[in-house]
């Protein structure tokens, strides 16, 4: 159980607001870079802030004040040139750092005028890595982005899904530091689901719960469990301080505004050994819906059916009526650490994680428990007997969605049949 105040702090994300302002301090996944092929303009909200993501004609990104910093005309409807986003109302242009660079009447007009250079729009800076966009909305200095070692993987089919969570972001993360959950609401619910009720999944029996420096790691005992298995011995990564890591994919939870979060996953499958070398000419983005038609959650997914846990917290958790218990020590010790950064922080600490040295941002390794299988690869005929991948080229399952084209492109890579 929390406090009010203490749930107020955790939950709160708007501009000013210290949760916000130590989110904002981390590179920030906002999307697909494929996302701008079609439309090189996206309106987005993040941390409270309405504002606009670009790809102008000279392949730049930016992302900056929705509102033109004349008129404050919407610049989503607005359109990019070859370097910068035009607004459509009187044809300001301003580039990816928010400087206004044409005034096109008064630059006819009053062509040695000066007055453009004192109208800065808000922006800040992005950066593609691995088919994704990320964004630093913080304070400078700007720190390196940490390029995760799986983004530097060859020879594998990557994709990025995305969906808009109508929840607070931090339900959905203090998912990524419960395991438990993975027997009940993904196993044996899906028994459930599929209309039986046995056999139920092997039992947790023991769970642990590590630091370290980019984050979190839980390790897991379950009945049946050989020894040495890697759940025990290397574990999960709760990645710091708004990310979940398993081995072949990573999920986001990225504060919108308090009541909504913008889910961003990347996956990675390596093709079967003897199909390399294998080059993924794009990176495809698509968007993983989360209500039927009907209006209920979709429940078929494994992502899917976290999102029915986080959004059935409430829009915002209220933490002081709940009661905590053995299989939430993760999420304690998560909440704890929030607060002693939030405190480290004001107090003019470096927040955990964060890389200065460009040399060690340009691949970072995470304790991974399949890492061979995304590196070296395994045969076709491997998949079927595998524990993790068994299911993966049978379908997507992480989440609802997939497009037929997506589906194509990744039965191609991988050599089978959609
Ligand atoms: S409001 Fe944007 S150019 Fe006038
Ligand atoms: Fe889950």
């Amino acid at each position: 159980m929390l406090s009010a105040e203490k749930n107020r702090i955790l939950t709160q994300v708007g501009p000013g607001t210290p949760m916000g302002d130590y989110l904002r301090r981390y590179w920030q996944p906002i999307g697909g870079a494929s996302e701008l092929d079609n439309n090189p303009i996206k309106p987005m909200r993040l941390f409270g802030e309405d504002l606009v993501l670009y790809k102008d004609l000279g392949g730049t990104y930016g992302l900056i004040d929705r509102h033109c910093p004349h008129r404050r005309a919407d610049l989503s409807y607005g359109f990019v040139e070859q370097t910068g986003i035009r607004c459509n109302y009187h044809g300001w242009l301003m580039d990816q750092r928010g400087n206004v660079i044409e005034q096109p009447y008064d630059d006819t007009v009053n062509p040695r005028g000066k007055a453009r250079e004192r109208c800065l729009a808000k922006a800040y800076p992005v950066k593609e890595c691995a088919g994704l966009l990320f964004a630093y909305m913080g304070p400078q200095p700007v720190p390196e982005l940490p390029v995760w070692e799986p983004f530097t993987w060859e020879n594998g089919f990557r994709e990025v899904v995305i969906s808009d969570i109508p929840c607070n972001w931090f339900q959905c993360q203090e998912n990524s530091c419960d395991p438990v959950h993975f027997e009940w609401m993904h196993e044996n619910w899906n028994v459930r689901l599929n209309g039986q009720t046995a056999p139920y999944a092997a039992k947790h029996l023991k769970l642990v719960f590590e630091e370290f420096e980019y984050g979190h790691v839980y390790k897991r005992v379950r009945e049946g469990q050989k020894d040495g298995d890697p759940v025990w011995t290397i574990g999960r990564v709760t990645l710091w301080p708004n990310g979940f890591y398993l081995g072949n994919h990573f999920e986001w939870r990225v504060p919108i505004d308090d009541e909504n979060t913008l889910s961003v996953c990347w996956f990675f499958m390596r093709v079967p050994k003897g199909r390399e070398p294998y080059v993924q000419d794009k990176v495809p983005t698509w968007v993983s819906p989360i209500k039927d038609e009907s209006g209920r959650w979709i429940s078929s997914h494994v992502i899917n059916q976290d999102i029915i846990a986080w959004v059935g917290q409430g829009t915002i958790a209220d933490r002081t009526k709940e009661n905590l218990g053995a299989s939430d020590l993760g999420i304690a010790m998560m909440r704890k650490r929030l607060f002693e950064e939030l405190d480290a922080v004001a107090k003019g600490a470096e927040p955990k994680g964060t890389v200065r040295s460009a040399n060690l941002a340009k691949c970072i390794e995470l304790p991974n428990i399949t890492k061979q299988t995304s590196t070296e690869g395994i045969t076709l005929e491997e998949y079927p007997k595998h524990p993790l991948l068994n299911a993966r080229l049978k379908g997507f399952r992480h989440c609802f969605g997939q497009p037929p084209e997506v589906r194509k492109a990744f039965c191609d890579a991988m050599g089978i049949k959609p």
